[in-house]
Parts: C-alpha cells; sequence; structure tokens
C-alpha cells in the first residue's frame, strides 16, 4: 500500500493548504500545487517540468533534507526573479516519503 504524505502548501494570497501527497506516483511539488489548483492554470508548471521557466519556484520553510540542486535548477534560479536562499523549482523536487511536513510558500508570479 503506497503511502501519502502531507505538505504544506501556502499559495500566493498566503493562505495554507495541507495537502495529501502520493509518493509512489514519481510526482512533483509543482505537479501537486497543479493537481490541488493551488495556483492559476497558466502560472505555474509553464516549461512543464523542465527547469526552464521559474514559475514553479517555491520558499522551502520547514527543515527538510532536501536533494541538492542540479545545474538546471541552479542556473534557472540564478535568473529567476524574487529569488531567495531558500528558493527551489517545485518541479525539480519529487515527492518522498521523507518530506512527510514538507513546508513550502509560492514565490509570487513573476
Ligand atoms: S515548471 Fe518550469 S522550472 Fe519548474
Amino acid at each position: 500500500m503506497a503511502q501519502d504524505i502531507i505538505i504544506k502548501i501556502i499559495d500566493r494570497e498566503g493562505v495554507t493548504h495541507e495537502v495529501l501527497a502520493p509518493t509512489d506516483m514519481n510526482m512533483n511539488l509543482m505537479e501537486l500545487v497543479r493537481a490541488y489548483e493551488l495556483a492559476p492554470e497558466g502560472t505555474i508548471g509553464i516549461c512543464g517540468g523542465m527547469a526552464m521557466c521559474a514559475s514553479c519556484q517555491c520558499y522551502v520553510l520547514s527543515d527538510h533534507n532536501l536533494p541538492e540542486k542540479n545545474d538546471d535548477e541552479e542556473a534557472m534560479l540564478a535568473e529567476a526573479f524574487n529569488v531567495k536562499d531558500n528558493s527551489r523549482l517545485g518541479c525539480q523536487l519529487h515527492i518522498h516519503p521523507e518530506l512527510e511536513g514538507l513546508t513550502i510558500e509560492l514565490a509570487p508570479e513573476s
């Protein structure tokens, strides 16, 4: 039986959503936000998860051990707007059991 985890997502209006995320679908955080419609269509996931648009940028607020950024993510965040130290591209973070309780905030639309 696959395990679902809880992820907290603060949307661009500042509203916190606690959502159940499946760990067995190779889903990433951008897809999760889209699945729950927490950002308007067309404002997130524009490049389809290729680390080429930064529309999925989020700020990681919890103290989770996340995988290092790959070169594509680093390069995209170097060009994006509103980047902070805790910025990540949601499409590059895959949902797995260790992310239980992860809290992210969606970066403003740029
Ligand atoms: S969806 Fe485009 S960078 Fe993540």
